[in-house]
C-alpha cells in the first residue's frame, strides 16, 4: 500500500561512536508526521543501530547488497546475511552504486530477484543525469532503468517495492529538483507503472523523491499529489535537520 516513507542514506558516513551519537540524537526528536522513518547506516553500524532502535520507530535498512545468496564474492553482503542481523529493507540502484560499481540494470534485475526471493522489501532508486534532462531525455532515461530492472516482475511483486527518484544532478549538490519537476516525474512514473501492470500497482506505489532534500524545501515538495517522501542524503546526518523533513508532511 501507498505510505509516506522518510529513509535517511547515510553513505559511507560514520563511525561506531559517531553512530551510536547520532542514533541517540534520533531517538530524543519528536515524530509528529505519519511518515514511515528508516535509516541506512553504512555495513558496519547494522547491528548495533538495529539492536539499539528495536524499540523505537525507526527502521534500520541497508544500502546495498549483492545478489548471490554465498559464495566467492569477497567484500559483498548476501540478502540472507542481512536477515539475520533484522535487516528487512535494502536500497538498489544508487546511481553511486551505478556510477562508481558499475551497476548496471541487469545487475540490478538479480539484485531486485535476490531480494524479493529473501522477501525483503526494496527502495529502487533511478534517476537521470543533468546531460539527459538538458536534452529533454529524463524520462526516457526514467522509463529504461524501471523497465530493464522491474518489468520482469509479476504485479504481486511491487507490493515489496519502494520507488525512489533521484535526479543525479540534484544529489549532493544544493541544485534540488524544484517540486513540479518532482511532481512531473512521479507522475510519468506512476503512469508508466499502470500502463504495464494496471492502476493497482501504480496508484498504490510509493514513490520517494531524493536528491538535496532540506528542511526547507521538504514541505513543498513533500505537498505533490505524486510524491510520497523522500530519500535523504546530507540532510540525513543531522538529527534535528532529519526529523523536521521527517514531520514536513
Ligand atoms: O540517497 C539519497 C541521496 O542520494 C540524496 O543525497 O545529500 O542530495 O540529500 P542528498
Amino acid at each position: 500500500m501507498r505510505q509516506n516513507i522518510v529513509a535517511g542514506n547515510w553513505k559511507m558516513n560514520n563511525d561506531l561512536a559517531q553512530t551510536e551519537t547520532l542514533i541517540t540524537a534520533l531517538k530524543e526528536q519528536q515524530h509528529t508526521s505519519n511518515a514511515e522513518v528508516m535509516i541506512a547506516p553504512p555495513f558496519t553500524n547494522l547491528w548495533n543501530a538495529f539492536e539499539a532502535l528495536r524499540q523505537s520507530d525507526i527502521e534500520v535498512i541497508a544500502q546495498n547488497m549483492h545478489f548471490a545468496e554465498n559464495g566467492a564474492y569477497t567484500g559483498e553482503i548476501s540478502a540472507g546475511m542481512l536477515k539475520s542481523i533484522g535487516i528487512q529493507t535494502v536500497i538498489l540502484g544508487h546511481s553511486e552504486r551505478r556510477a562508481y560499481f558499475n551497476e548496471e540494470d541487469a545487475i540490478l534485475a538479480k539484485k531486485v530477484d535476490a531480494a524479493l526471493a529473501n522477501d525483503m522489501r526494496i527502495i529502487f532508486c533511478f534517476g537521470e543525469e543533468l546531460a539527459d534532462r538538458k536534452s529533454g531525455n529524463e524520462e526516457a532515461v526514467v522509463e529504461r532503468q524501471i523497465r530493464k530492472a522491474l518489468f520482469h516482475l509479476e504485479s504481486i511483486a511491487f507490493k515489496n517495492i519502494v520507488l525512489a527518484y533521484e535526479p543525479v544532478w540534484a544529489i549532493g549538490t544544493g541544485e534540488t529538483a524544484s517540486p513540479e519537476q518532482a511532481q512531473d516525474m512521479h507522475q510519468f512514473i506512476r503512469k508508466t507503472l499502470s500502463n504495464k501492470y494496471g492502476n493497482g500497482v501504480g496508484d498504490n506505489m510509493s514513490i520517494l523523491y531524493g536528491g538535496s532534500v532540506k528542511p526547507s524545501n521538504a514541505k513543498e515538495i513533500f505537498s505533490k499529489p505524486d510524491v510520497d517522501g523522500g530519500l535523504i542524503g546530507g540532510a540525513a546526518l543531522n538529527a534535528e535537520d532529519f526529523y523536521a523533513i521527517v514531520n514536513a508532511f
